[in-house]
């Protein structure tokens, strides 16, 4: 069984010249200097391996994978480091996803229990992210990651991530954005609409009949690349976002997902899911619906901010029924 989160403390040695601490996780090393994260593993076949990250490239997906408890399957930080969620425990490794380093055997894949790998990610992201930037916001509205360490932004780190239960703007649900609870609409949406639709439920239904203005909601959103539930009916989640630059991830599925381009464009780089061999480029205009298929990986690059539909089956034995052939990897046949 997991210990409980509250007794999981990381690993971790006093600050180093540039005032930050270093990590271990089984048996993974984490360092930070000014500009860089760096790993070191020894791989399967006995080789002292290093690796090093860019540290906004590093500390961007490292904030989504704590906000997203792993997310489903596989988030690839770059095409070497990673962590795939097992749903009690993670698998983190380097190179095991990476046809070369998996064929020279200098890969490691450690899998521990979720709370040790949340309790490692969670301080190192709290003591490696200085004051004044914010690993969600899109890289002109926001600070820099670089330098020695200065002060904290733990605002910004532990903020709740918007999950509705139903659906945002019901009874009891997730709050509705505005000017008033500091949701401003952000500088590419000025020309979103505002206006609410009319809603005239049966005396009694009022709980039961909701709509609300989507494009006016994500205009508000203040962070980039991370989808939050707007409707849930039963494992259908509406996981609508704002992306612009990067997404931080290259996410390996382990479920099929839908994409709805919403407005503006996504460039999409689709890469096979155990090796990241190049499969597919997929150009994603205002309209556009794409399903990414369950054996892939997959990254966005969105020139300026765009609306992105993301569709989830939130199904806990979905993952299981694929692997067991149950369950279609592709979800249409042509
Ligand atoms: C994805 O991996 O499918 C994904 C993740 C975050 C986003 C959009 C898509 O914001
Ligand atoms: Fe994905």
């Amino acid at each position: 069984m997991n210990a409980p989160e509250s007794v999981v403390k990381a690993q971790s040695s006093g600050p180093n010249a540039h005032g930050y601490r270093s990590y271990k996780l089984g048996q993974f090393e984490f360092t930070r200097d000014e500009y860089f994260a760096h790993l070191r593993w020894v791989g399967r076949n006995g080789k002292q391996m290093s690796h090093s990250l860019d540290i906004g490239a590093f500390l961007r997906p490292l904030m989504r994978d704590v906000a997203w408890g792993f997310f489903y399957g596989y988030v690839n930080f770059d095409e070497v480091f990673g962590t795939c969620n097992k749903y009690s425990s993670v698998d983190v490794y380097a190179g095991t996803y990476n046809g070369q380093y998996s064929r020279a055997e200098v890969d490691l894949l450690i899998n521990l229990p979720t709370d040790e790998v949340r309790a490692c990610f969670v301080e190192m992201l709290e003591d490696w992210v200085n004051e004044g930037y914010d690993p969600f916001a899109a890289p002109m509205e926001t600070g820099s990651p670089y330098g020695r360490k200065r002060g904290e932004n733990l605002a910004a780190l532990r903020r709740q991530r918007q999950l509705a239960k139903r659906c945002v703007g019901l009874k009891d649900d997730l709050f509705m954005r505005s000017d008033a609870n500091g949701f401003t609409v952000n500088r590419h949406f000025q020309d979103v609409p505002q206006d609410q639709p009319e809603l005239h439920p049966e005396p009694g239904f009022e709980n039961e009949v909701h709509a609300f203005n989507l494009f006016a909601y994500l205009s508000r959103s203040d962070v980039t690349w991370n989808p939050s539930f707007t409707s849930v009916v039963k494992y259908s989640f509406c996981c609508p976002t704002t992306e612009e630059h990067i997404l931080p991830v290259i996410h390996g599925n382990d479920r099929v997902e839908w994409f709805f381009q919403m407005c503006d464009e996504i460039h999409w780089n689709c890469g096979d899911k155990k090796t990241g061999a190049p499969r597919a480029r997929v150009i994603m205009k205002a309209g556009d619906c794409a399903a990414m298929p369950a054996d892939c990986r997959h990254q966005g690059y969105s020139p300026k901010r765009s609306m992105l539909l993301v569709w989830e089956n939130g199904s806990p034995q979905v993952v299981y029924d694929i692997e067991a052939g149950k369950s279609p990897i592709n979800p249409v046949s042509f």
